[in-house]
C-alpha cells in the first residue's frame, strides 16, 4: 500500500496535460485542453483535459478520471503501477510496497527495460538512422498518433544504447539479464536488437518487460523477441493483455490472434479485447491467464492448413480451462491486419460475428471433405472430434459435445463415453495418482517432477540397489510425501519388487501400484546411468532451490555454473524446470 498522502502529493505535482498529451494530441481551448478521445476512438475534439481540476473527461463516452485512472485505462497499468509511473516523472520517491521483504529484486531489470524503451522511442522519433523504420511504419499505415499510441521504437545497430544505459548508471550485467545485451563467447558485450522496429511487451500490470523486434524488410528471423528473463516469461504472457483485460471483462469475451500486428490492427479498428501469444503455440498458462478475465474466446487465426492446426491446438488448451471457444474464419490468405486494411473494422466485425463453436467448425470441415458419408471415414472423423470433446473440461459443454458428435456420427453417447474413458486411461495417469514416470531417453533425466517417481521405479525393478540407495539419500530429499513414504518403506534387504511394503498409507499404496504397473517401461534403459542421474537430481534439490532464491543475479549465475560442474546430469532438467515455472 502506498500511503495516501504520497498519492495525493504525486497527483498534485503531476502535469496531467503533459502526461496525456504524450499519447493524445491536445490543443488549448480557454482554460481546458481538447483532443480526440482515445477511449471511444472519436474524431472530434470531445475529450477535455482540465488542469484546474486535475481531471480528464469525454463529453461523448463519459470516460473521466484523474491522471492515475488515465494511465490505468489507457495503458492497462494497475493502480500502484500508475502511481509509481507518474511519481517517477515528477521525481517523488515512493516507498517500496513491502518494506519487510526489501526492494523488489527485479526493480533494476524493470528500470533497464524501461530506460531502453525510452531510448528506442526517442531514436524512432528523431534518429537519422531510423528513417527506414519511419517509412516502414508509414507503409503499414501508422500515422504519428498511432506510433505514439503504440509506443513503437527503433533499435539502432550502433552501441548508443549501451552508452546511454551506462550514463544512467545501469550496469552491463543488468542489461544482459534484462535481455537487452548479450555476452559473446569472447566475453565482449553486444546488442540483442540491431536495426529493428521495437514493439514493447507489457506484463499484466502494464510495465514494459520485454520487446518484440521486427526486421525492417525481408530477412531472418522476421521477429526477434527478448529472451526469457526474470521479468519476462514468454509462455506465461499474452501480448496486449495489460490493455485488453478491462475490455475483455467489459465485452465478456476475448479475441485471440496470432501476431503483434494483428493485435495492433484490431485495437486501431476499435476492437480492444484482443491478445496474442508470443510467437509460440498457446500454452496452458496463457490459456489460464485468459480464463481469469473471461469464459469466452474467439480464435481468429489464419484459415490455411497450418493456421487451422494452431487454431485447434489453442482451442483444446482453452477448453481444458473451461473456456467456450469459437473459431472465426477469414478469407484464405488474409490475416486480421490485412483484413482491417482492406475492409476496415466492419470486415473484421463480420468475421467475428460469424464465428462458429470450435466443435461445429471441426464438424463443418470434416463434412466438407465428405468424412461422414462412409464408415471408414466416419471412424477417422471420430478420431478428430473426440480429442476436442475430451479437452472440454466443463461438464455441460462436454455433454453437449458428446450429444452432437453422436448425432453426427450415429454412434451412441454411451459408446463414445466408453471410448473417451479408454483413451483417458491409456494416455494419462488417473487423477490423484503419483506422477507418471516417462521412460527416459538416454541417460539424462528430462523432468524434475518425474525424477523421484523414476527412482522408486528403478528400485522396484532393481531391488538389490535399495540398500545402497537408502544409504546414499536422505529421505528428506523427496519432495513428494507419498514417494518419500515408499522410499522409507522399501525393505533394505531387497525382496521381490512386486510386493507392496506393509504399513503404507492409502495414497502411497495407490502410487505404488501405479508406478509398479509402468515400471516395466524402464526395462530397456541403462539402469546404471539412470541411477546416477536420478541420484544427482535428488541430491541437488536443496542446493538448487537455494540458488534459485538468490536475489543477486551475478552471484546466482556464478553458483549455477558451479552447480553445473558438480551435477552435470541434473543441471539441464533443473534449469529448464525453473525457467518454466518462475513468475
Ligand atoms: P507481419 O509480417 O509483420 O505482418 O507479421 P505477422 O504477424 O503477419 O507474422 P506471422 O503470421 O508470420 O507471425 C505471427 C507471429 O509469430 C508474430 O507476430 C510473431 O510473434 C511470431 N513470429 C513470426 N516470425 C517469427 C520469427 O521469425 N521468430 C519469432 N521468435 N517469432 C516469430
Ligand atoms: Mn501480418
Amino acid at each position: 500500500m502506498i500511503p495516501d498522502h504520497i498519492i495525493d502529493q504525486v497527483r498534485d505535482s503531476a502535469d496531467i496535460v503533459g502526461i496525456i498529451s504524450e499519447s493524445v494530441p491536445l490543443k488549448r481551448t480557454g482554460s481546458d485542453w481538447r483532443g480526440a478521445c482515445p477511449f471511444h476512438g472519436g474524431k472530434g475534439r470531445n475529450f477535455a483535459v482540465i488542469p484546474k481540476k486535475q481531471m480528464f473527461y469525454c463529453y461523448v463516452c463519459h470516460e473521466a478520471g484523474d491522471v492515475f485512472s488515465y494511465c490505468m485505462k489507457r495503458f492497462g497499468m494497475d493502480y500502484p503501477t500508475a502511481v509509481r509511473d507518474v511519481a517517477r516523472r515528477v521525481g517523488i520517491a515512493v516507498p517500496e510496497e513491502k518494506a519487510s521483504t526489501g526492494p523488489d529484486p527485479n526493480e533494476p531489470l524493470l528500470g533497464a527495460v524501461s530506460a531502453a524503451h525510452e531510448f528506442y522511442m526517442a531514436r524512432l522519433a528523431d534518429g537519422r538512422d531510423a528513417e527506414t523504420a519511419r517509412q516502414y511504419l508509414a507503409g503499414r499505415g501508422f500515422d504519428q498518433a498511432a506510433i505514439e499510441r503504440h509506443q513503437f521504437g527503433f533499435s539502432p545497430s550502433t552501441r548508443d544504447l549501451l552508452d546511454h544505459l551506462e550514463k544512467l548508471g545501469i550496469s552491463q550485467d543488468s542489461a544482459i539479464v534484462a535481455g537487452l545485451a548479450v555476452r559473446r563467447d569472447d566475453d565482449s558485450v553486444g546488442l540483442r536488437f540491431r536495426g529493428r522496429l521495437i514493439i514493447p511487451i507489457h506484463d499484466l500490470r502494464g510495465r514494459v518487460v520485454a520487446f518484440g523486434g521486427r526486421i525492417l524488410g525481408d530477412g531472418e528471423p522476421k521477429y526477434l523477441n527478448s529472451p526469457e528473463t526474470p521479468i519476462f516469461h514468454k509462455g506465461r504472457t499474452l501480448y496486449n493483455i495489460h490493455a485488453a483485460k478491462q475490455e475483455i471483462r467489459k465485452a465478456e469475451e476475448a479475441v485471440l490472434v496470432e501476431g503483434y500486428f494483428d493485435v495492433l490492427a484490431l485495437v486501431d479498428a476499435g476492437i480492444g479485447n484482443v491478445v496474442a501469444p508470443l510467437g509460440t503455440a498457446l500454452t496452458p498458462e496463457q490459456a489460464g491467464l485468459l480464463r481469469r478475465f473471461t469464459g469466452r474466446v474467439t480464435v481468429l487465426y489464419d484459415s490455411d492448413a497450418p493456421g487451422l492446426r494452431s487454431t485447434f491446438r489453442a482451442a483444446d488448451e482453452l477448453l481444458r480451462q473451461s473456456v467456450q471457444v469459437r473459431v472465426a474464419t477469414m478469407p484464405q490468405g488474409d490475416d486480421p491486419d490485412t483484413m482491417v486494411r482492406k475492409g476496415g473494422a466492419a470486415a473484421v466485425a463480420e468475421v467475428l460475428h460469424d464465428a462458429q463453436d470450435v466443435l461445429e467448425r471441426k464438424i463443418h470441415l470434416l463434412a466438407e471433405r465428405g468424412w461422414f458419408e462412409d464408415l471408414e471415414h466416419r471412424r477417422k472423423a471420430l478420431d478428430r472430434l473426440l480429442p476436442t470433446v475430451r479437452a472440454a473440461s466443463d461438464p455441460i459443454t462436454r455433454d453437449l459435445y458428446l450429444a452432437r458428435v453422436s448425432e453426427r456420427t450415429a454412434v451412441s453417447v454411451e459408446v463414445l463415453r466408453g471410448e473417451l474413458r479408454l483413451q483417458a486411461s491409456r494416455n494419462e495417469p488417473q487423477a490423484g495418482s503419483a506422477p507418471a514416470a516417462r521412460a527416459p531417453s538416454g541417460d539424462r533425466v528430462r523432468d524434475v517432477n518425474a525424477a523421484e517417481a523414476q527412482m522408486i521405479q528403478l528400485l522396484m525393478i532393481e531391488p538389490g540397489w535399495r540398500a545402497r540407495a537408502r544409504e546414499e539419500h536422505d529421505p528428506a530429499l523427496f519432495e513428494s510425501g507419498t514417494l518419500r513414504e515408499i522410499f522409507v518403506a522399501f525393505a533394505p534387504t531387497g525382496e521381490a519388487g512386486d510386493q507392496i511394503p506393509g504399513g503404507l498409507s492409502h495414497a502411497a499404496q495407490l502410487a505404488w501400484s501405479e508406478l509398479r504397473e509402468r515400471a516395466e517401461s524402464l526395462a530397456g534403459a541403462n539402469h546404471d546411468a539412470m541411477y546416477e542421474s536420478l541420484s544427482q537430481m535428488l541430491k541437488s534439490g536443496p542446493e538448487w532451490h537455494e540458488i534459485e532464491e538468490l536475489t543477486d543475479k551475478v552471484e546466482q549465475q556464478r553458483r549455477r555454473q558451479d552447480f553445473r560442474r558438480r551435477y552435470p546430469l541434473a543441471f539441464d532438467a533443473r534449469y529448464l524446470k525453473s525457467r518454466m515455472s518462475r513468475r
